[in-house]
Order: C-alpha cells, then structure tokens, then sequence
C-alpha cells in the first residue's frame, strides 16, 4: 500500500482534510514535541497528517520554518512515506491572475527571505531552489495551474521581500514548504505542495485581515483539491502494483 504523508502546518488548515478522510489522532508522535499526527487509510492509500501543533506559551498554531522542519524530520522518522504533500494556505499577487480560494501546485519551492550576500554559493543556498517535477504532472493530468512557492517567515511582506517576489513569473507566499522540502532533499523523497490563496498581496485590505476572513474558503478549497489528488495517487498505485 501506498504511504502519503502529509504537512499541514494549522489545525484550520488541516481540519477539512482530517474530518473528510476520517482521520484519528495517534499517540506515535514525541511528546516533547508540538506536532501532531491523524492517520487513517483512503482507497487503497495509508495516509499519515502531521500538523505543526501550537506554541505552548503564545496559545497560537507553529506556522513557520522551524516548526515545519521539525514536524516533518518527526513525519519521516515515524511513518517513512514514498510521498509528502504539504497542504497549506498562501498569498498570491491579483496582477498575477490570483484569485482568493485558488488552489496553485509548486512546480518549484524556494526561500524569499534568506538574504545572505556573501557569494553566489551562499547566495544561492539562502534561495535553495528546490524543483518539483512530480508535482508539474500531476498538476497537469489534474488540471491545476502551478506557481512558484516562495517561504519565508514573516505573513506581512517589506518592499524588499516585495522586490524578490516579484522577480518570479506567478508566486505563491506562504512559510513552510521550503523548509519541508530542505528535510525532503536529505531523505531524496519527492514533495508536493498544494496551496490555496487566502489573501491577495497587491490589495487595498490589510494581509492579516484577508487572510482570517478567507482562510475557512481557502482550506475547505484546499480540501477539495488534495482529495482529487489523492484519488488520482490512489489510481496510479492501482495501475503500479
Ligand atoms: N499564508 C497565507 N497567506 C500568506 C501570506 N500572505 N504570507 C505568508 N504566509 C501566508
């Protein structure tokens, strides 16, 4: 049976997914850890769901690169997976033809915010661009546009992150997938990410704003679309076995 193992960094984010496929908390991940892990089977798939869990002191969910390497170095240690799709929200420019509730896939995952200039080598490790070809044909055979999945850790955007950002053709914001795909590379396993829009960047309201009025669409969207790609994974494992 085919093992999917996914990354969704908030409970809200997760929810939709977790109730659709009647997944159960397990007891498998460290206790000294925040994450959190729903397993469950769909079709012919085993499916794992590791969430970030929340911040003990602040009471809010652990969005952000740190929570995200360590739920999914958690993730791979337990259930060693032939796939991760990280599911999450994102932002997206409207002059890119985003549109909130938009369901994107990665066709390649970098850093924004990792300034480091010290040299192209350093450079270019603070980018690590991490190319999803996986991801392009799936995308493909569902129909799905791709965009390029820019993580870094801050919701609000500088004018020099803004700058960066727009260097690339159709951006996705969001803050974890780059570091899920930097744990990834190390176990040479292959990543999708899926990302619904919750905000558009380039609009007169406020990020945080958009992003609490629109992140119960944005997730359910995103539902919608991970089970479309589950159903095709579990129609291709079929036709692989
Ligand atoms: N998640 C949803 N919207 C986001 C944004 N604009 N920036 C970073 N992460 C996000």
């Amino acid at each position: 049976m085919k093992k999917i193992t996914m990354i969704v960094a908030m409970k809200q984010e997760a929810v939709p997914l977790i109730e659709k496929l009647g997944l159960a908390q397990t007891s498998d991940t460290n206790p000294l850890l925040p994450c959190k892990a729903f397993s469950g089977e769909y079709k012919n798939l085993s499916i794992n769901l590791v969430t970030n869990g929340s911040d003990s002191v602040h009471g809010v969910e652990n969005v952000g690169t740190q929570p995200a390497t360590l739920a999914t170095y958690e993730a791979l240690r337990l259930f060693s997976p032939d796939l991760i799709i990280n599911a999450g929200t994102c932002g997206g420019f409207s002059d890119h033809g985003c549109k909130i509730g938009d369901v994107y896939m990665g066709e390649r995952i970098r850093f924004f915010d990792r300034r480091i200039p010290m040299g192209d080598h350093y450079e270019a490790y603070g980018d690590s661009n991490y190319p999803c070809e996986l991801a392009v044909e799936l995308a493909q055979k569902l129909d799905l546009p791709t965009s390029i999945v820019c993580t870094g850790n801050s919701l609000d955007m500088s004018p020099t992150d803004e700058a960066i950002l727009r260097q690339e053709p159709l951006v996705n914001k969001e803050m974890e997938a780059a570091a899920i795909a930097w744990v990834a590379s190390h176990y040479q396993m292959p990543l999708v990410a899926v990302k619904s829009v919750t905000d558009l960047m380039d609009s007169e309201h406020g990020t945080a704003d958009e992003f609490s009025s629109n992140l119960a669409l944005a997730s359910k969207n995103l539902q919608v679309e991970v089970l479309r790609l589950l159903d095709l994974l579990a129609q291709q494992s079929l036709t692989q076995d």
